[in-house]
């Protein structure tokens, strides 16, 4: 029998405030991985500043690229394609990375794959171990709520989705309010296990069966909370008031994904985007199915559930292989649509 030849891809991420770069084998395991986090930058304007994202990604894309390759100890003549970022994301931040990639696939020859920014979330759970179809995918990051049902390799059917804010927005919204720096999503996780949920917020299930996602209501009620209780000189406990939060968010996030899981009949429940980091998330959603044994959950490790660049190779590798390949004509996108590998 022939050996199968190792496949090697080369990852860039730059959609939004991390420079990353990994090289992939075979989808599965990393050989190198870096990433450059803006966030320090960030913080003291309370949210991502796309301009300084865009100039951030050009000083460090080329320091990136040379670390990873030299991490790796290869050179580009060993790599079987690079994966870029395509889209979503801020169109400055991305438009780097491409052209990076570009670049190296023109100069090197190597193939070139464009690749969405939420299937390289998902595809870090392929990181992990393989893929069991049908698989859910729930999908909580800054900018996304997705419940993405995969009935194979490379097929994405959104089946829920935020209406307005995207759970980690909420999360970063209500910090801010509450004083607490940027990224607020990683404090208030924190806070809320030093506290009780004694505090009463809504839970927005939508209307009966519905897989989609509303977090503005719940946000909204959080920021009046302590505008009353400020007006009445009243304080409450920042911890009370982030379990309380992280409740309402958890509750319909781990109650719709028990639904669909149940609907769609899934072997697996996969957990991805920066808000998979959340302490609470990831035990309420281990417990929830530890009741169906025949579901197998998986949860990146927290390094894989934020921005990285080896989500990208790991989703640019099924890309590849489904025989998609990007173009000189390739650009930043920043309201791409996930569709699916035809
Ligand atoms: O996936 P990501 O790194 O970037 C986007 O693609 O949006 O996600 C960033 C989001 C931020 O909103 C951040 O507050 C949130 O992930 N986040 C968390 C936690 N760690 C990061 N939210 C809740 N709990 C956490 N532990
Ligand atoms: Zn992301």
């Amino acid at each position: 029998m022939s050996e199968q030849k190792n496949r090697f891809i080369l990852g860039i991420e730059t959609s939004c405030d991390e420079t990353a770069a990994s090289i992939v084998k075979n989808g599965e395991e990393i050989v190198a991985n870096v990433v450059a986090s803006q966030i320090d930058s960030h913080k003291r304007f309370g949210g991502v500043v796309p301009e300084i994202a865009s100039r951030h990604h050009v000083e460090q894309v080329t320091i990136v690229l040379e670390e990873v390759m030299a991490q790796a100890n290869m050179s580009f003549k060993d790599l079987d394609a690079i994966a870029v970022t395509e889209g979503p994301g801020l169109v400055g931040a991305l438009l780097i990375g491409v052209n990076a990639a570009k670049a190296l696939s023109f100069a090197h020859q190597i193939p070139l794959v464009g690749v969405h920014h939420i299937a390289g979330h998902i595809y870090a759970n392929q990181l992990v171990g393989k893929l069991l179809f049908p698989c859910l995918a729930l999908v909580v990051s800054g900018g996304h709520t997705e419940l993405v049902l995969m009935r194979e390799h490379g097929s994405f059917e959104v089946i829920g989705e935020t209406l307005d804010d995207a759970a980690g927005e909420a999360y970063d919204k209500v910090a801010r309010t509450m004083g607490l720096p940027y990224p607020g999503g990683p404090h208030i996780d924190r806070l809320a296990h030093e506290g009780e949920p004694t505090i009463k917020l809504p839970r927005a299930w939508l209307e009966e069966g519905s897989y989609h996602f509303s977090f503005s209501g719940l946000k909204s009620a959080v920021i009046n909370t302590l505008h009353n209780a400020s007006q009445k000189g009243e304080t409450i406990a920042p911890a009370d008031l982030s379990a309380s939060f992280q409740e309402s968010v958890i509750e319909v996030l781990v109650g719709k994904t028990l639904k669909a899981a149940e609907a769609y009949g899934v072997k697996q429940v996969v957990l991805a985007g920066g808000v998979a980091a959340n302490k609470g998330l990831r035990e309420a959603l281990t417990s929830a199915f530890a009741k169906f044994p025949e579901v197998n959950v998986t949860i990146p490790p927290l390094s894989l559930c934020t921005d990285n660049a080896a989500m990208i190779a790991a989703a640019g590798t099924i890309a590849f292989e489904k025989g998609i390949r990007g173009d000189m004509a390739m650009n930043g996108q920043p309201g791409l649509p996930l569709v699916s590998y035809e």
